[in-house]
């Protein structure tokens, strides 16, 4: 009989020796951590060590597991963004607490299958607690709300989507449906409607406003004018938090026109969904409980490892409309008491992903968690307000959710070389090493975006940042009046 452990007493001695040489990496990443400010955010392979990783063959027979290790410690993971550096304020990142990274270990070392609550019911349990903590911020009834663990927003946005359409069009209104969403909306959205079938001409973008927040007379007018064309509006999506701008859409009067019509109400929280946890910035998101449907990444304001989002909604029989199935062979195995979490999402095996995030708030403490939310927004305003008093910098999106935009406008430029100067400041400061930022384009605008949410970035890794975009934006300025 093929036993894996003991096929090989050769290979039994090398894993007790990988398990040793494992526990040293584990030591050593986390000592790491603690002088990982004086390491470059970004180091990149060069293109001769990517060809060289490149050459690596598949092996017909195994070879040494600690060369292995070590190779994927010199070109992979040695390699490549430190997106939890606390001078790295590009996308939406964050640290990573130390207590989800148990939970994430102990979760892959003990492997247990998420799907049903029968095989591992205490871990069942961890996931509905953690969906109902985080729904009861959305003031979805404790009695009827429930919620499911997935990869990431994209997915549980996704999920959501079909629950509207299972909700809201039934079998045969599709073709007729049409689904509404602000410039502003994340990618996954469009991206989530198209991979479900929608066509282009059932997805309306609405510009946003002037404070890149949904424009809700534009959507009601785009509501009444498709009813009246036979179509069957059935799906707005808030965003509470843009990628972008960190914005949060007026949900409450979003809420009243998804009432009036009869449309589903989802809120793509994946990044502003932790605010929430803020009695100070939850007034914020005044009206999300008029909403059907939460997505909320925890791997991103809560210092999660990926992959960690919800989605939550207010009535769980809305999800089970949505995914349940009953095949023979789970017969056995299915609860009765509780949900399994194979009928309230697309997935069948899954891990169990509430356990690390269950870690982390057992053990760190909601009162941290809030003080981590309201430091990011006090960031972003504290950044906001040295820029005013620095020249030629223009505030382009108020600090929100720990995010602001803005630029480097002298007088004199066009906008071409505008954005191009912004652009080069960005890539200067970011071939240092120093700090790593992204722009994004507002209203035609190159913008330095920066997203604040690092429970480990100080004032001064914030405002050294801002010194040195400074520093470089001057100079490149000069650069360019003696050409
Ligand atoms: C607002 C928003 N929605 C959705 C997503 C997609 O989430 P994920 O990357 O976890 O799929 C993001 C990612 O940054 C986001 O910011």
């Amino acid at each position: 009989m093929f036993d894996w452990l003991k096929f090989d007493e050769e290979k039994l001695k090398e894993q007790r020796r990988q398990i040793d040489s494992l526990q040293k990496r584990l030591a050593d990443a986390i000592s790491a951590q603690e002088t990982i400010r004086e390491k470059p955010v970004y180091v990149l392979p060069t293109e001769e060590e990517i060809q060289e990783f490149s050459r690596i063959p598949i092996p017909k027979q195994g070879r040494d597991a600690i060369e292995v290790e070590e190779e994927l410690m010199k070109y992979v993971f040695s390699k490549q963004a430190l997106i939890q550096h606390p001078r790295f304020f590009s996308f939406v990142c964050s640290a990573i607490s130390p207590y989800s990274l148990a939970g994430a270990i102990l979760t892959d070392l003990y492997n247990p299958n998420a799907g049903s609550f029968n095989l591992s019911p205490c871990g069942g349990i961890i996931e509905e607690k953690m969906c109902a903590w985080m729904a009861s911020f959305a003031g979805y009834p404790e009695d009827t709300c429930s919620g499911v663990f997935l990869s990431g927003g994209s997915i549980s946005t996704m999920s959501a989507i079909i629950v509207a359409r299972t909700n809201k069009l039934g079998e045969y209104g599709m073709p007729k449906g049409v689904a509404y969403l602000s410039d502003q909306a994340h990618s996954s959205v469009k991206k989530a409607l198209r991979m479900l079938g929608f066509r282009h001409d059932q997805i309306v973008i609405l510009p946003s406003d002037d404070e890149f927040k949904m424009n809700v007379k534009a959507l009601e007018e785009a509501i009444i004018k498709d009813k009246n064309e036979g179509k069957i509006p059935f799906l707005v999506v808030g965003t509470l938090g843009t990628t972008n701008t960190g914005t949060i859409d007026p949900l409450s009067e979003i809420g009243d026109i998804a009432q009036k019509y009869n449309l589903w109400f989802h809120v793509d929280g994946a990044y502003g969904g932790s605010s929430l946890i803020s009695p100070i910035y939850r007034n914020y998101s005044k009206g999300i409980e008029k909403s059907d449907s939460l997505t909320w990444d925890t791997h991103k304001w809560l210092m999660q490892t990926y992959s960690c989002s919800a989605l939550l909604v207010k009535n769980k029989q809305t999800l089970l409309d949505a995914f349940v199935e009953h095949p023979e062979y789970l017969e056995d195995i299915s609860s009765s008491d509780h949900l399994d979490g194979w009928d309230k999402g697309p997935e069948m095996s899954r891990p169990n992903r509430a356990i690390k995030l269950w870690f982390t708030v057992q053990a760190t403490g909601t009162q941290l968690l809030e003080e981590l939310i309201e430091y990011s927004f006090y960031n972003a305003k504290m950044v906001e307000r040295e820029l005013a008093q620095k020249e030629n910098w223009e505030i382009i999106s108020k600090p929100s959710c720990g995010t602001i935009n803005f630029r480097y406008a002298p007088k004199g430029l066009s906008l071409e070389e505008t954005n191009k100067l912004n652009l080069d400041i960005t890539k200067e400061l970011n071939d240092t090493g120093y700090a790593y930022i992204v722009t994004t384009t507002l209203h035609d605008m190159k913008t330095i975006r920066m997203c604040m949410i690092n429970a480990n970035s100080t004032v001064e890794d914030i405002m050294s940042t801002i010194e040195q975009l400074d520093k470089i934006a001057k100079k490149l300025t000069k650069e360019i009046s003696n050409n």
